[in-house]
């Protein structure tokens, strides 16, 4: 794992978003996993822009979603298929027959969960998985306690997340109960994970998540295991890490960073 700090959010949702257009351009039909929630949606702006003012073309990219939740229809504003639609698939050149989310109105839920494993595995696997962090610690919907070789399946969401989300929906009652959610174990298997937080609420976990001991209870700390996973924090969300110093050394000399420098 590498972590790297930028000095605020917009800075922090640049790098991503050079990394994954450096990676799509690179690679056309790249299979991108995407993510959700506040954090990604300067991320989305910023590749929105380079498809209209860069011809970033995504005409070849596959995309898989972290998560959905059950019981929402896509056509629901809360949904995160309706999220997607908005904020990118509808403003570049993607293909929606290439976009996958779970589909939580799938009349057999654990049919639905095989059946995304088994197309993510149809393309290839994930070249790239865009993650955010929740004050839980999960990434997708991983509450405490998920497997750390967990599939994609249905989850339960814990009261931290439901609360969390609960802006979104007008009150926590109205936040669904469960959501379908690819496993830790699905995400660990992705070729390369980039994981951004930003915002001071999100130092206490991003502390746990890069330098605590791994542990179900907080499902990022699993990313410690994974071979190319770099996360991506603004200073407010470093403001705990131990080791910032050193994280900051290793962004200025590492050959890797210099075009991002
Ligand atoms: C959503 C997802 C979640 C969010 C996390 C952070 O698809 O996978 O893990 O990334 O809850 O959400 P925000 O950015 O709203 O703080």
């Amino acid at each position: 794992m590498e972590a790297i700090i930028r000095p605020n959010e917009d800075s922090a949702a640049r790098l991503v978003e050079q990394i994954v257009a450096g990676e799509l351009r690179r690679h056309p039909s790249l299979v991108l996993g995407l993510a959700t929630g506040r954090t990604m949606e300067a991320v989305y702006r910023l590749l929105v822009t380079g498809h209209q003012e860069r011809n970033l073309d995504f005409s070849l990219c596959r995309t898989f979603n972290l998560d959905e939740y059950v019981g929402l229809a896509p056509t629901d504003p809360h949904s995160y298929r309706f999220y997607m639609n908005e904020r990118l698939f509808n403003q570049v050149n993607l293909d929606p027959r290439n976009t996958h989310l779970p589909n939580g109105m799938a009349p057999d839920l654990d049919a639905e969960c095989r059946d995304y494993e088994a197309k993510i595995k149809r393309c290839g696997g994930i070249d790239l998985q865009v993650l955010g962090i929740g004050k839980a610690g999960h990434i997708g919907f991983n509450e405490p306690l998920s497997a750390l070789r967990s599939r994609t399946r249905v989850k339960s969401l814990s009261p931290v997340t439901v609360e969390q989300n609960a802006g979104f929906f007008g009150g926590a009652t109205k936040v669904p109960r469960r959501a379908i959610t690819m496993g830790v174990g699905t995400i660990l298997d992705c070729r390369r994970c980039i994981l951004l937080a930003t915002g001071a609420s999100k130092a206490e976990v991003i502390a746990k998540a890069v330098e605590g001991p791994i542990t179900s209870m907080i499902s990022a700390t699993a990313l410690q295991l994974h071979p190319h996973c770099t996360v991506v924090v603004d200073e407010e969300a470093a403001s705990q890490l131990q080791a910032a110093d050193y994280y900051r050394w290793i962004f200025e000399n590492e050959p890797e960073w210099e075009e991002f420098r």
